[in-house]
């Protein structure tokens, strides 16, 4: 690494130049992959004979009931990896470990959010030994409530140590979770719980956010009671509800349905055989937003999906035995499916698991974090590292943050800026940065610097992880000449892509494998520089990354559309210094609404409720129509334009962001 000091202040200026930074020669000695060279050897033979490198880590790194029979079965889009081969999930996680020395070392450290009184949160610690017994004993609590081999199974939780627990849990006796993140709403659920046909939920009586609860259990409640467009219930296929007491407020319970999670607890043993489960028995569905219609369930199978977590987590994040390593992501969210629960565990890595927001009750609750436990590796997100760079360097500085010695960042593409405040103010100049690019679907890490061998660059994810061969490409599919922008597409199929959408494979190939022929398609620009790194410039599809969330365009709009209201809607994102894009929604009214000054905000928190408040738009504009073109296809660039345009200042609950809107679409057209 490069040894100049550089002052925050400075940053700017050193930007004008793209700088590297060389790993350090410490670091390289100690690292997994050591050398630029060695990678790229490495890589070399990993694209040109895919099932020889990945059939001999899988062997390596996996623990098998029945070793696998063939590597790959790959008919486009079909994928199945490790064929004929068994395994189980929560044992590859926690009975790897049991009799040797990391049984009875720190698998989970849990800190939960501090009291609004300023008493500290409460702290827990489970080794893997005692995660393996609680994992066993909610397995069995799961089976005495009905759960079977293949039934889905719904976790709308705090961050917790349980929803760690519950998922293990599922993957132990062969049940699909399905994680709902805590900032989706009752509709969200019950949409979830549908499309599914889940059969159990797991929640909680709520959970602390900022100093508030978030009432779990009560949009639980709401969500079952939904009823569809034919009268029924939405989400009819639940027969239990299992609930973990959190805060210890009251919420109904009803009789015969719901159970709470410690009472089960008393009538089960700790002792639960892993399930023998197929490679490519389904592990879970995530879902995720799309440029079109609901949420689409993303897919994961078995085995290709635990290796490509492993080994990802162990090469990326170069992990050793005393690491300490934090992810600060939900594990709503497909980085703490991976990054916190499976990678980790499945490498016996000491992880950190916080409950609360970054600012509650202070600005410095990660710094202090990181201090208490002496953690080694951060990764976070560009959203979080520039609310950070905001709130100023010294809620960092006055925390001794030596022990970190690796970061990484995910999510969105990390701004240079951002990039030298992290590197410089948190890790003292001293700790690499691994900028990782990867969705929900790929389900793993696919480009990243390998810690000890790449140099990096500031704002790029560089170069592939092994086995990946992306491509940039032109709208024809070809690849596009060096430092020009195109499509990104994946070249092979890979273990821990996705098996498909649940329960709609026509449009897990219209959507995947239709824009580019024979490759998988992300959704994402980019562009290649002379080096070869990757350089992502963000999703060039309808989909918006606000605060490192992913949020369908066509979500917001539907959402929009059902407030009585509104005639019409179109979304469009506006960069944003802090989140990277802001929501910016243009509505035009049905007649006979007045656009009262309250409307603005109300319709905002119908977003809310609707699809919750990850999805709460930043601006709502009235216009008196949308701009179209003559095919009647809203003209999105130009709204895009007009939303990141000059602020319009004033009374913004007048029409006059119309005026504008109509006289752009006059002269486009
Ligand atoms: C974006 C999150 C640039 C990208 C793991 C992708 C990134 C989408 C990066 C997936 C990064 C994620 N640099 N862009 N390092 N990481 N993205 O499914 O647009 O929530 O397609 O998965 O986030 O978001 P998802």
């Amino acid at each position: 690494m490069s040894k100049k000091p550089v002052a925050s202040n400075n940053i700017r200026s050193l930007l004008n130049e793209t700088r590297v930074f060389k790993p350090s020669k410490d670091f390289s000695a100690a690292a997994h992959v050591g050398s630029l060279a060695a990678y790229k050897k490495l890589w070399t033979e990993s694209v040109r004979q895919p099932e020889r490198f990945w059939a001999r880590h899988a062997k390596a790194e996996l623990a098998w009931q029945r070793p696998f029979k063939k590597v790959l079965q790959w008919k486009e889009p079909v994928a199945k990896w490790f064929v004929g081969g068994q395994l189980n999930v929560s044992a590859n996680c926690l009975d790897k470990w049991l009799g040797t020395a990391t049984a009875n070392k720190a698998a989970l450290i849990w800190e939960g959010e501090p009291a609004t009184d300023g008493r500290p949160g409460e702290e827990r610690v489970y080794t893997f030994a005692q995660l393996h017994r609680e994992v066993c004993r909610f397995a069995n609590v799961l089976r005495r409530n009905g759960v079977k081999k293949g039934d889905r199974v719904i976790l709308y939780l705090p961050m917790v140590p349980e929803a760690a627990i519950a998922m293990l849990a599922c993957t132990r006796i062969g049940a699909i979770h399905s994680v709902v993140f805590g900032g989706f709403s009752a509709q969200s659920v019950a949409d979830r719980i549908h499309d599914c046909g889940a059969k159990l939920v797991v929640t909680s009586d709520g959970g602390y956010r900022r100093g508030g609860i978030v009432p779990l259990k009560k949009n639980v409640d709401d969500a079952l009671a939904i009823h569809d467009a034919a009268g029924g219930l939405l989400a009819r296929t639940v027969e239990k509800v299992v609930v973990l007491r959190r805060t210890g407020h009251e919420v109904h319970m009803a009789e015969g349905r719901d159970v709470w999670w410690h009472r089960e607890l008393e009538y089960v043993d700790s002792r639960c055989e892993p399930a023998r489960m197929d490679s490519e028995s389904p592990l879970f569905i995530l879902y995720t937003s799309g440029s079109t219609g609901k949420p689409k369930g993303i897919l994961h199978t078995t085995a290709g999906y635990l290796l490509g977590a492993k080994l990802t987590h162990k090469l990326v994040f170069d992990v050793r035995d005393d690491d300490v390593y934090w992810c600060t992501a939900d594990v709503g969210w497909v980085t703490g499916h991976s990054y916190i629960v499976y990678g980790p565990l499945a490498n016996g890595t000491t992880c950190v698991m916080y409950e609360g927001a970054p600012n509650w009750p202070e600005n410095d609750r990660f710094w202090r974090i990181i201090e208490k436990y002496r953690v080694t590796i951060l990764y976070t997100a560009p959203t979080a590292i520039r609310a950070f760079m905001k709130w100023g360097d010294a809620w960092v500085t006055r925390h001794d943050l030596s022990s970190l010695r690796l970061l990484g960042s995910v999510g969105e593409p990390i701004n240079p800026e951002a990039w030298m405040w992290y590197h410089k103010v948190v890790g003292g100049g001293r700790c690499p940065i691994v900028d990782t690019w990867w969705q929900t679907e790929t389900g793993s890490i696919l480009i990243s610097p390998l810690p000890g061998a790449t140099p990096l660059k500031p704002g790029t994810a560089t170069l592939p992880f092994l086995g990946v061969l992306p491509e940039v490409v032109d709208d024809a599919g070809k690849a596009v000449p060096r430092n020009t922008g195109g499509k990104l597409v994946i070249r092979k199929p890979w273990p821990s892509m996705l098996r498909g959408i649940w329960g709609d494979p026509a449009r897990y190939k219209q959507t995947y494998w239709s824009e580019v022929k024979g490759s998988y398609f992300t959704g994402d620009g980019c562009r290649q520089d002379e080096d070869g790194y990757f350089w992502i410039v963000g999703r060039i599809d309808d989909v918006l990354n606000v605060a490192g969330h992913r949020i369908g365009t066509a979500e917001v709009e539907s959402a929009l559309v059902s407030h009585p209201s509104v005639a019409e809607a179109a979304v469009v994102g506006r960069p944003d210094e802090l989140k990277g894009q802001a929501l910016v929604c243009f509505v035009t009214l049905k007649t006979g609404v007045d656009a009262h000054p309250g409307l603005k905000n109300e319709l905002r928190q119908h977003v809310g409720k609707e699809i919750g408040p990850v999805a709460r738009p930043d601006d709502v504009r009235f216009a008196e129509a949308l701009p179209k073109t003559r095919s009647g296809k809203i003209m999105r660039r130009l709204l895009k334009q007009i939303a990141s345009g000059a602020e319009i200042k004033g009374d913004t609950t007048t029409l006059e962001d119309f005026s504008v809107v109509a006289k752009l679409s006059q002269s486009d057209e």
